[in-house]
């Protein structure tokens, strides 16, 4: 697929190698069936890995050249090679480990990884007339396990400028599209398929059932994989390392933070302490909603630290996004272990940290190459704390630690909440901070999320904000001329945050919002909608 979006540089990144002490390496797979992906570069690796954990089969990414003998050792059931940029014969285009194709593990190869899979073993891969992209229609001409159930004809999505050409006596094909006549490909003794399509895109008709075929009717995996399994499982690696220890959980408010603070609730009840930490940068009515929620649903010790003043009087007079930012990381690192030296036996601190970030900081040596995403969470505290750090969600992708926080029950409104940056307000309002900008953009915000909820639109938008701008315009109210504040609203679906599309939101809807807004928010006169999408936007507009 395309090249990975850029996101700005500099942000700082979350994972820290501090995991080190008492971590479990990436793929610790508690006898479970497991699936690797081998990845090649492609923007879909992460969603291929999501797709066949929706089969209930464990999944993880690997570096596409991991050695045989470690592939051996981490004894999957399957392999997938992902698609990536390169063409397989540029030079210097990732290969993985020539003796992989021998192992009689099923191998499935996506694009680039099926072009792999053919050239080794004596296929042609050549440059297509065209590069194909988009949507085609993929006709199905040979019966296998890989196609049962799948109908003649379907939509299959397209990313490639190459193709394999000559298919090796080897192979044979299972399908073809108009433009593309080895669309799929199987090897005639070994366990190895490949796709030329992308079946882990949802715009591939049914490219959920391709890879539930190939995890289930080929490579035998029976679905165990569950999320109140992996609960159990956390809840006893929990008790046994932490022993009597006490443990700090900083809470953010957000779903990772209170999934989190739930399992260890769940875990070790008394021995935590969690620390809320606010910045003067929440959202309206934000902090009394975390105290509220945390007496109703954890069982745990709760300090609350009021720290709003302090970060206020930092940023006073600072209009840089990135200087905001490491000001904002400073602040919070110094209250946080102001904090944290009060609470006695602390020797562990828990963080959200969720898989994605450990892919992308490319931290584990099994795992890929970092990428370009350094993400930011307000969980990213350094060594120098000198805690051991807990991480019981860096296996999971976002919508399992929602499914999980749902098992655990925590509410609805919290599982599905959008996410809220580590910055919080600072990076909606655009350049200086002042008490003014934020009042105002509170009751934004607060009423451009209500407004969201009362249409039934909150849940099909996976991120929605106000953002104050840093300017006046004219307007009028009455008879009198008003020169006032601008709010822009920004409301994007992705699936990973990495690239995103401007919502369509109903103009209804959009009309109900400014209204209220400029009636009830004073100092506002002007509401603007963003309909940029992400490249070539960020999601914050800062
Ligand atoms: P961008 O703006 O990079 O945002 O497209 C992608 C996602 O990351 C969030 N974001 C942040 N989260 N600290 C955070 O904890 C940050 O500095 C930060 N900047 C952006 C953003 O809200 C979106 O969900």
């Amino acid at each position: 697929m395309t090249d990975r979006a850029a996101t700005r540089s500099g942000d700082s990144k979350t994972t820290n190698q501090q995991t080190q002490s008492g971590y479990r390496g990436l793929i610790d797979t508690h006898n479970e069936e497991l699936v690797i992906v081998l990845d090649f570069g492609s923007q879909t690796a992460q969603l291929i890995a999501r797709r066949v954990r929706e089969q209930n089969v464990f999944c993880q990414l690997v570096r596409h050249d991991l050695s045989v003998q470690r592939i051996r050792e981490l004894n999957p059931k399957a392999l997938i090679l992902s698609g990536g940029p390169a063409s397989v014969y540029g030079p210097g285009a990732p290969q993985p480990d020539p003796a992989l194709f021998d192992l009689d593990i099923p191998i499935l190869g996506i694009c680039y990884g099926m072009q792999v899979a053919c050239r080794s073993q004596g296929s042609n891969v050549i440059p297509g007339k065209s590069r194909e992209f988009g949507r085609t229609k993929l006709e199905v001409i040979a019966d296998d396990p890989l196609l049962v159930d799948l109908p003649v004809e379907s939509t299959v999505w397209m990313s490639h400028g190459d193709q394999v050409e000559d298919l090796s006596e080897h192979f044979r094909p299972l399908a073809r599209t108009d433009t593309c006549p080895i669309a799929a490909v199987k090897h005639h003794i070994r366990p190895i398929y490949g796709l030329q399509f992308h079946p882990e895109v949802t715009h591939t008709e049914f490219g959920g059932l391709l890879l539930s075929n190939f995890v289930k009717k080929v490579a035998g995996c029976h679905g165990t994989w569950k999320i109140s399994s992996l609960i159990e499982r956390e809840i006893n690696m929990l008790q046994q390392r932490v022993g009597d220890d006490q443990v700090i959980c900083g809470l953010s408010g957000g779903v990772d933070s209170s999934v989190v603070a739930a399992l260890l609730s769940k875990a070790i009840g008394k021995q935590v302490s969690c620390i809320f930490v606010d910045n003067g940068l929440l959202r309206k009515g934000e902090r009394e909603e975390v105290e509220r929620r945390f007496t109703e649903h954890f069982k745990t010790d709760l300090h609350v630290v009021d720290a709003r003043e302090r970060f206020l009087s930092e940023l006073a007079g600072v209009d840089d996004p990135q200087k905001k930012r490491k000001i904002i990381g400073r602040v919070f690192i110094e209250v946080f272990r102001e904090e944290a030296r009060s609470i006695p036996n602390a020797h562990y601190l828990a963080q959200g940290t969720l898989y994605p970030d450990v892919i992308e900081s490319g931290s584990n040596p099994d795992g890929p190459a970092a990428t370009i995403k350094a993400h930011h969470n307000v969980g990213g505290l350094p060594e120098e704390l000198g805690f051991e750090l807990i991480e019981p969600l860096r296996e999971l992708f976002k919508d399992e630690v929602r499914a999980m926080g749902h098992e655990l029950g925590l509410p609805d409104d919290l599982v599905w909440r959008h996410p809220f940056p580590g910055p919080g307000l600072a990076v909606r309002c655009l350049g200086e901070i002042t008490q003014h900008q934020l009042d105002v953009l509170r009751e934004a915000d607060a009423i451009l999320i209500e407004e969201l909820h009362k249409a039934g639109l909150y849940r099909q938008i996976q991120q929605a904000f106000a953002v104050i701008l840093p300017l006046k315009t004219v307007g009028v109210m009455g008879d009198d001329r008003t020169y006032e504040d601008v709010v822009a609203i920004r409301a994007v679906t992705t699936n990973d945050f990495m690239t995103a599309d401007w919502f369509q939101m109903p103009h209804e809807v959009l009309g109900h919002i400014s209204t209220r807004i400029t009636n009830s928010v004073r100092g506002v006169n002007r509401v603007v909608y963003d309909i940029s999408s992400k490249p070539p936007s960020t999601i914050e507009w800062e």
